[in-house]
Formats: C-alpha cells, structure tokens, sequence
C-alpha cells in the first residue's frame, strides 16, 4: 500500500495558485526520479472521459472481443501451460490524429465514437502540449522549445492507441504488454479506473500505477531523455494481466515529426554526452524492432549506423 502513497500525483488546478512552485517541482522531480506521474483537475471534462470509456468498452464488445477470442485459438494461448515471452495479451487499434487523421478509415466505429474520440484528441494534443512547456520551464529552456523541436517540417505525430486487457485465466504465464519504454515524447494514459495493471520499474521494483478516478498518467519517451541529456527519463513499464476484469487503457502519443531533428538541448548538453543525433524516423525504424530490448543499446547504435544491425532486430511491431 505505501507505494500508492509516495507515486507522484499531481493537481493541475495548483498552477494557478499560491502553490505553483511547489507544483512545478513535483512535476520536476516526477519527471527526474519516476519518468511517470498522474495528474488530476487537468482540464478535461469528466463526462467526456466518462463517455470515451463507455464507448471504448461497448466497441470493445462488439467489434474486438471475438478477434482476440480468435486471435487466442489462432496462436494456442487458451491453455497458456508454458511462459509465453513473444505475445502480448491485449486487444489494441490505433488512431492517428497528426499529422493526418486516419479516423474515418477504422472499421466498425459508430459516428458517435469517431466524433468523441476526435474531441478527445484534440483536448489531448493541447494537454501535451501545455504539459511540454511546463517541461521546458523546469528546464530552463525557452517556452515552445520542444514543441518546436517536435515540428519537424510536417508537425508532429499524435495518435491514440485504445487497449483493452481482457481477464486471463494464468496470469504468472503472459504479460498484457511486455516490459518496453516509450520511443517518443511525452505519453497521455486514460486508464481503466477499476481494474489495475500497469506498473513500472523504479530502483529495481515493478511499482504499481495506481487506478485514479479521471487522472491521467503521463510518462515520457526516449526523445525526451535525448533532448534533456538524460535528466529526465524514459522508464521501463509493463501491463501485469489479472484473473478478474477487462482493464481499458488509451495512451496517446505526442511525439516527434518523421523528420525532426534530436539532438540533446545545448543548454543541458555536456561535452562529452552519451546521448546521439538523430532524425526521429530513424529511431523508429530501429525501435520497431527492438521495442523489449533495453533503451541503452538504442543510444548506442544511433551513433553507430553499423551497430543498429548488431541489435539483433526481432519482428516489427505496431508503433507510433
Ligand atoms: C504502451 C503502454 C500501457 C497501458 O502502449 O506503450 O505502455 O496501460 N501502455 O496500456
Ligand atoms: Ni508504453
């Protein structure tokens, strides 16, 4: 229980008040130390996060529940009599917003889910945004430099990945997602508000994150650990499956244009940085196949085109 109390949750309305510093800096300490926090009073309407979940959960039922039913027998995973260590137990579809939307070609969506889930995107992608220049003030960088950073020359990528856990009878033999970090900017997770899974890792421990009622958790990429020379962190999180429960999760996220450059801020660079250069759809490239692997050789081998082969890329995953 004492892990619930100390994961940093924080109160956005406090901004604009008498405890805007001390706000500032649990975000800042969040973002060195957790890599992870969750915010409440954020500005979205909870009717709208109420109605997101409740659509999600009806599409769910009627247009993916028996796809992964299939998808279950396709693969032999009814049983689940060993540790299964190359599939994830979930049952996802992808929206992307920016920089086109792709909305009106996902199948079996009612009007009224697509109209929702457009409003839910664009309340997000302000969110991100209004979150990245809290980033940049902690920072000490100018306000919009990352948003900057992320322009590219196209703007940047925002999509939604929806998720859905379903309950799983052996849930020690498969994870709902294996451990992995974000590749991207800063990620916005409106998750379930009853049933629990994701947890991430800190000081050697998988810490839970806990369920909170209309928060959303917020974490960040491997772009953001890059720009800020590592003083901000991607860390390493995983979905734990349950026996009880079909947990609901949709992370969005806000990430680089396919041709925005990354490179460390020179304000927080050091000489000698371990971090590379890159152009951002080159780290995507790599990390589709590598996603489960650890961050650190990502690093590595994008300052060493040769040695992105050496990462013994495995089969490419869906990603943004
Ligand atoms: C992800 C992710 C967590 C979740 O999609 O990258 O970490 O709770 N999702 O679904
Ligand atoms: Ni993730």
């Amino acid at each position: 229980m004492e892990q619930n109390i100390k994961f940093p949750v924080v109160n956005m309305s406090k901004l604009n008040g008498e405890e805007r510093d001390q706000t500032m800096a649990l975000i800042n300490d969040a973002c060195e130390n957790w890599g992870f926090f969750e915010i409440v009073n954020h500005g979205l309407p909870h009717d709208l996060m109420d109605n997101v979940e409740k659509m999600t959960k009806e599409h769910y039922k009627k247009s993916m529940e028996q796809k992964f039913n299939d998808m279950l027998k396709s693969k032999g995973l009814e049983k689940l009599e060993t540790e299964v260590e190359d599939v994830d137990w979930e049952s996802t579809f992808y929206l992307r917003h920016l920089p086109q939307s792709n909305l009106y070609d996902i199948p079996d969506m009612s009007d009224e889910y697509r109209t929702l889930m457009k409003d839910f995107g664009k309340r997000l992608e302000n969110l991100a945004e209004d979150l990245l220049d809290l980033l940049c003030e902690n920072l000490g960088l100018e306000k919009g430099y990352l948003k900057k950073v992320f322009h590219g020359t196209k703007g940047p990528t925002f999509g939604t990945k929806v998720s859905n856990y379903p309950p799983c009878p052996k849930p020690e033999m498969i994870k709902g997602l294996r451990a992995h970090t974000d590749a991207g900017g800063i990620i916005l997770l409106f998750q379930d508000d009853k049933v629990s899974g994701l947890q991430l890792l800190k000081d050697g421990d998988w810490i839970d994150v806990p369920p909170l009622n209309h928060s959303i958790v917020i974490n960040l990429g491997d772009q953001l650990e890059v720009i800020t020379n590592g003083k901000y962190k991607s860390v390493m999180h995983r979905v734990v499956t349950q026996k009880e429960g079909n947990r609901m999760s949709i992370a969005s996220f806000y990430n680089p244009g396919s041709d925005a450059e990354i490179s460390p801020a020179s304000s927080l660079a050091s000489k000698e940085t371990k971090y590379p250069s890159f152009v951002f759809d080159d780290y995507m490239k790599l990390y589709a196949g590598v996603k489960f692997q650890p961050k650190e050789p990502r690093f590595e081998a994008m300052k060493n085109a040769t040695a992105v082969t050496e990462l013994n890329p495995t089969a490419a995953v869906e990603t943004f």
